[in-house]
């Protein structure tokens, strides 16, 4: 069992108004490099060379056109449409093929932070049949996953609490055993429409098999103009390891 790695770049970037009328989300510049470089090289930084990169019609050509086979970043680069934008985990669900009888760690396209993969993916090897996802700190948990914890044990996550359990936002970036396509297939919609990733890891949380690391340095999505300029500056003030 090998590991494969998914740049999940779809979705309708509606929060950015002006700014991607005309193109996508992740191919907005963060620091000197567009937004999608980010999570590929961290991906790349595990030296993982297989890697899925999903994105919907209407801005492919662009992506293929930036990243080309993968030869510039010693990788083999595969694409997969995602005809709508139907949630992160419809979205993975596309990579069943890609990622047959391997592992995936999954990034998502808009998160930027400072520290390398390689930590993280080295506490889920320990446990290759768990799933195991990032943590992090953050004054404002409500606008994104938020994992409860009992001790040292994650016992729930919640996608964008109102009253949120604990200040640990599930960062964009996750790692799955084989049977992630298997659980994807039992989900059902969420109230905004789409399969969602907090789903399928209190689905693991349910069966005892999910493990987490808390990420060191900075960490922050970039997909409303707030943190598309916060992105920008903290790249810009400190460099992101790969
Ligand atoms: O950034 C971390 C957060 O990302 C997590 O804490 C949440 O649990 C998770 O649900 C997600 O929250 P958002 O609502 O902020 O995700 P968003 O819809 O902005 O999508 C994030 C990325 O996922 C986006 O940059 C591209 C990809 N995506 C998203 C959707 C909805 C797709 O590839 N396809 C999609 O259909």
């Amino acid at each position: 069992m090998g590991i494969r790695g998914i740049v999940l770049a779809g979705g309708k970037g509606t929060r950015l108004g002006e700014l991607t009328k005309v193109t996508n989300k992740h191919l907005l510049p963060v620091g000197q490099w567009p937004m999608v470089y980010h999570p590929l090289k961290k991906i790349l930084g595990t030296g993982i060379k297989d890697v899925l990169l999903v994105s919907g019609t209407e801005h492919m050509g662009d992506f293929v056109e930036l990243l080309g086979s993968g030869k510039d970043h010693q990788c083999a680069l595969t694409y997969r449409v995602q005809d709508e934008a139907g949630g992160i985990a419809q979205a993975l669900g596309l990579a069943e093929g890609f990622s047959a009888g391997h592992r995936s760690l999954v990034i998502l396209g808009d998160n930027i932070f400072e520290s390398p993969v390689t930590p993280m993916l080295e506490e889920a090897n320990q446990h290759p049949d768990w799933a195991w996802i990032g943590l992090k700190e953050v004054p404002d948990p409500g606008r994104y996953g938020v994992a409860e914890l009992n001790g040292k044990q994650v016992v729930g996550i919640e996608e964008k609490p109102k009253n949120p359990k604990s200040s640990y936002a599930v960062i964009g970036v996750y790692i799955y055993p084989p049977d992630v396509f298997e659980i994807i297939k039992t989900l059902k919609p969420s109230g905004r429409g789409e399969l969602e990733i907090t789903d399928v890891n209190n689905h693991y949380l349910r069966q005892g098999r999910m493990g987490y690391t808390i990420l060191e340095g900075y960490w922050t999505d970039a997909g409303t103009l707030d943190s598309l300029v916060h992105a920008n500056s903290l790249v810009y003030k400190s460099p992101p390891r790969f």
